[in-house]
């Protein structure tokens, strides 16, 4: 484990941890300074390509993205997803996640799962490849976006699948829409950072779709507070500079050769 690692770990039981999504440099640069963690979410399938799932996502779309995601983060730690089919068996996982590691220079990788991908995240994490887990709702194989832990069965798998994480060797687990007690729960049951989304604030940090808290993707999930609408803002933007165009305002001499 690299020190950004072992320091994001023992904010543990200190101070919540913050998360955000990126999928490319600028809105990197301007979120690292207040990120602990940011993630390159395979969520920038549907946020910017429209994909009706995150299936479609490719490996190399993630690469490029985290590429440009780089040149962005400083001093946050900086996660990849591993796409759908990327890591259907040990020797695959392995061969791509080395392959993100190095294009991307990122510190860790994020796969979904629990118990089925415990043998993947053990040999990752032998070749000294960092991994963080995914558990509750898992959009790459997800067939509805219910929250998950209401029933017994289903909240003892999720619980299970922590401890497996856990003694896996993962260095952190995102919960991703879990019932409140059952997210409690884990996050006092695991010695290592949970990051709700959809988790309530008893994670012990929170992640949001970047895209989402500022309003530029319109969705509209219980789990998502808008804090801004940038939308608006590019739209009074592009309407200033319309306006200054079609007046000829723009350029003026202080903008001309
Ligand atoms: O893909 C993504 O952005 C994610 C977060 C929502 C946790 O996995």
């Amino acid at each position: 484990m690299n020190n950004k690692i072992i320091n994001f770990v023992k904010k543990k039981n200190k101070s919540k941890i913050i998360s955000l999504t990126a999928y490319s440099k600028n809105i990197a640069s301007i979120i690292d300074k207040h990120c602990d963690l940011i993630l390159v979410g395979d969520s920038l399938g549907s946020v910017l390509y429209n994909f009706s799932s995150t299936k479609k996502v490719t490996l190399e779309m993630m690469i490029e993205h985290s590429k440009s995601v780089r040149m962005g983060v400083i001093k946050s730690l900086m996660v990849v997803d591993m796409p759908y089919n990327t890591y259907r068996n040990t020797k695959e996982a392995l061969k791509n996640a080395k392959k993100i590691i190095s294009r991307t220079k990122c510190d860790a990788v994020k796969i979904e799962g629990g118990k089925k991908v415990y043998q993947i995240v053990k040999t990752l994490i032998k070749n000294k490849i960092p991994v963080m887990g995914h558990l509750g709702i898992l959009p790459q194989s997800a067939t509805n976006f219910k929250f998950k832990g209401k029933n017994t069965t289903e909240r003892n798998n999720i619980l299970r699948d922590s401890k497996l994480l856990e003694e896996a060797g993962v260095f952190s687990i995102v919960l991703e829409c879990i019932e409140s007690s059952l997210a409690k729960k884990i996050t006092k049951t695991v010695s290592i950072p949970t990051i709700g989304i959809g988790a309530s604030s008893h994670c012990d940090g929170q992640v949001l779709v970047t895209d989402d808290l500022i309003g530029l993707n319109k969705i509209s999930a219980r789990f998502v507070k808008k804090y801004s609408n940038i939308g608006k803002k590019i739209n009074d933007a592009v309407l200033k500079f319309k306006q200054d165009v079609t007046k000829v305002k723009f350029p003026s001499k202080k903008h001309s050769y």
